[in-house]
């Protein structure tokens, strides 16, 4: 089986590159990627020989080049977007080009090329916003986005649905929670706040903390991705979740504690505009259908994630040190 996988450089694409060259020996990974500031090689690193993985720097809005790669291949395991909230409040234009804009460049290029099984990769985050009493997301929740990432995401996400029920094109999508683990670039919560407590900075918190999110470690999502590439029933969604709900406060706290430091390293700094209050994400289905549920607990993901940052600091550093340096400056103010 050769995959196509695009944003194979970035966070989850990495782990997911990693996880399918172990498992399946007879498989081939064709991985495009733009290389954007989230984009980095040295996620890589461990494979740069590895004959059945062939890196391919380029945009999934490149029309020519997405019909010549789909054509050779059985799958398109899509995951290239741009991801950060944050950014696409600062600034949406990238949102719109790469998630809507280059999904349905892919998605014109898996209709004309025989029709090519397309994975999609979403999160959560379209399906808007949740009160505390209120029950998990799930399949049927209706779309309510509200940041311009999450807009970008749903945008994506009818796209390929629409695929399916105009073009008979055999797609899946996939509706996760937070992810985190190793090689997660260095501005979301949990490996931001790991590398600024070994720099000696302050850890800053929206508002009051007390947003939710449910936490999933990044192998228990290749593991789901997996089950739905291999067993999904074509046209349907899997949500995905980690059964770790956890206030912004305990992530800090317990990040707090396993690296030995005190409360007083926490700022409060002033809310993300439209600041969701909480995610949650009901799995019975993939669990009933595909036999998928998370295997690593909170507690044991957490520990894994902050002993990798810990044991690749030049990884982070060199990150942190470059370019990131002027969006740390615009969105933090130092
Ligand atoms: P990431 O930001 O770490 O990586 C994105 C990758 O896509 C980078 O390697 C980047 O270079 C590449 N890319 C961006 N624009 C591109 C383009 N136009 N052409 C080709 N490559 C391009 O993202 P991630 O956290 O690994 O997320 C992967 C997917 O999972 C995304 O679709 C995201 O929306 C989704 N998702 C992520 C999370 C999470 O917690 N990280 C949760 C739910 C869903
Ligand atoms: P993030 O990792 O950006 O993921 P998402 O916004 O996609 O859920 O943020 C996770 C939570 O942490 C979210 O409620 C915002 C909050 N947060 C902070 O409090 N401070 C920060 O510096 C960041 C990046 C996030």
């Amino acid at each position: 089986m050769k995959l196509l996988i695009t944003g194979g450089c970035g966070f989850i694409g990495s782990n997911f590159i990693y996880y399918i060259l172990d498992k399946y020996p007879n498989y081939k990974i064709i991985n495009l990627d733009a290389l954007t500031y989230a984009g980095n090689l040295e996620n890589l690193k461990k494979i740069e020989n590895n004959p059945r993985h062939e890196f391919i720097k380029g945009d999934i809005g490149d029309k020519k080049l997405a019909n010549k790669l789909v054509k050779d291949i059985d799958i398109i395991v899509h995951f290239a977007a741009e991801s950060h909230v944050d950014r696409s409040i600062l600034n949406s234009s990238d949102f719109i080009k790469t998630n809507i804009n280059g999904t349905h460049i892919l998605l014109e290029a898996a209709k004309d090329n025989g029709r090519k099984r397309f994975h999609h990769i979403s999160t959560d985050e379209v399906f808007g916003s949740l009160e505390p009493n209120e029950p998990a997301f799930s399949e049927s929740t209706s779309y309510d986005p509200h940041s311009p990432y999450s807009a970008s995401k749903a945008s994506s996400d009818h796209l390929v649905r629409a695929y399916f029920h105009t073009y008979n094109l055999p797609i899946t999508i996939s509706n996760c929670s937070n992810n985190y683990g190793p090689y997660q670039f260095p501005e979301k919560l949990m490996p931001l706040f790991i590398t600024n407590l070994m720099e000696g900075k302050k850890v800053p918190i929206y508002g009051d903390g007390k947003n939710i999110r449910d936490w999933l470690y990044v192998e228990d999502h290749c593991q789901a991705i997996d089950k739905i590439i291999h067993n999904g029933k074509i046209g349907e969604t899997y949500c995905v979740g980690g059964n770790s709900e956890k206030t912004n406060l305990e992530i800090t706290h317990e990040i707090l504690k396993i690296m030995g430091k005190k409360e007083d390293e926490i700022e409060y700094i002033n809310d993300r505009l439209g600041h969701d209050k909480r995610y949650a994400i009901d799995f019975s289905k993939i669990k009933r259908e595909l036999g998928w549920q998370p295997k690593i607990s909170f507690k044991e993901g957490i520990e894994k994630t902050v002993e990798w940052y810990k044991n690749n600091q030049s990884w982070w550093k060199d990150i942190k040190s470059g370019e990131y340096k002027n969006y740390y400056k615009k969105q933090y103010g130092k």
